[in-house]
């Protein structure tokens, strides 16, 4: 039987450790690809001779050439470029828009036939594009974030409760952004209803939604890794092994929580042909104010990059 390859497309830090994940837990082979020379063939070559150590059988070939992303089952699009001192947030949209069309019109030519998950910044608006773009059915491409947002909200909630973070679960919808929908009514630990202090509750939502900001404070240069790599691999996962249990990604909506066609973080179930079904939650009306302002920003996002030639 064929061995399920991963194309990622960005050997950079996100890249690169999802490679890492994707190969010592076993979910896929693959095949990293960055316009650096010498970068994804140096980081695929590392991960390689790792793999005696860590006792894996999978493999990581590093590239420069698109045409080795051929066949692969899944392309993970994490190229694009941070924002750096004096660059606009305009700038940086059309830098990276341009890089996605770049990356896109390769996807189309070598693995028309793969999921495309996206992670490059701002996740929705690029996401929405590399749909536009690649023109694939819309079940076929979906971003990575959700996620990410729930993982960093679940931490933030075993801390207030002081138990294991794996035992919490919860919910992030709407965009990756600073509106994003922490969906406090539906906090679980262990499987039971949590109730926190109002205090607690508003410090989990902001702490939530400036989680990524906060990594970056922290870091000064670069932004968060280790997280969006595990979610990518989780989410690699549930296409590749059409794995039962629903995620938080950002899919194509057509009327879900009365969003139409556009892209929106959602909790959807996926498999080997993408997005299979979106599940809709019941919100609190506070939760559905916040998930329509979300929604608004990201529209005024996908409008913005429409009127822009890149
Ligand atoms: N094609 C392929 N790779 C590209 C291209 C391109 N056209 N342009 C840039 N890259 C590569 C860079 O060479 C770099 O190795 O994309 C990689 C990005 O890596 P990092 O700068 O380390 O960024 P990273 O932290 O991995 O984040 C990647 O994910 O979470 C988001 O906001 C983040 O948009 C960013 C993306």
């Amino acid at each position: 039987m064929k061995k399920p390859v991963t194309a990622i497309i960005g050997a950079g830090q996100v890249g690169a450790t999802a490679a890492q994940r994707l190969i010592e837990k076993n979910i896929s082979n693959v095949v990293l690809f960055d316009i650096v020379e010498g970068l994804a063939e140096g980081k695929a070559l590392d991960l390689m001779e790792a793999a005696p150590v860590e006792g894996h059988n999978r493999e990581v070939k590093g590239t420069t050439r698109y045409e080795d992303i051929a066949g692969a089952d899944v392309v993970v699009v994490t190229a694009g470029m941070p924002r750096k001192p004096g660059m606009s947030r305009e700038d940086l949209l059309v830098l990276n828009a341009k890089i996605v069309k770049s990356v896109c019109e390769n996807i189309k030519k070598f693995a028309p036939n793969s999921i495309v998950i996206t992670v490059t910044n701002p996740l929705d608006i690029m996401t929405d594009l590399a749909a536009k773009l690649l023109g694939f059915p819309k079940s076929r491409v979906f971003g990575m974030a959700g996620v990410l947002d729930s993982a960093r909200m679940r931490y933030f909630i075993s801390l207030a409760l002081g138990v294991e973070p794996h035992r919490v679960s919860s919910i992030v919808l709407g965009g990756h952004g600073d509106l994003m929908v922490p969906v406090t009514s539906q906090m679980l630990c262990d499987g039971k209803p949590v109730t926190l202090s109002e205090a607690d509750r508003k410090a989990i939502i902001e702490r939530t939604q400036n989680g990524g900001a906060e990594i970056v404070k922290l870091l000064k240069t670069g932004s968060a890794f280790y997280a969006p790599a595990s979610s990518v691999a989780q989410m690699v996962d549930a296409v590749l092994n059409d794995k039962p249990a629903p995620l938080p990604v950002c899919a194509h909506c057509k009327g879900e929580y009365g969003v139409q066609d556009m892209y929106c973080g959602v909790v959807a179930k996926l498999g080997k042909e993408g997005i299979k079904e979106i599940i809709q939650l019941p919100l609190t009306p506070d939760e559905q104010r916040m998930l329509k302002e979300s929604v608004e920003k990201v529209g005024a996002g996908i409008r913005e990059v429409a009127a822009m030639a890149f």
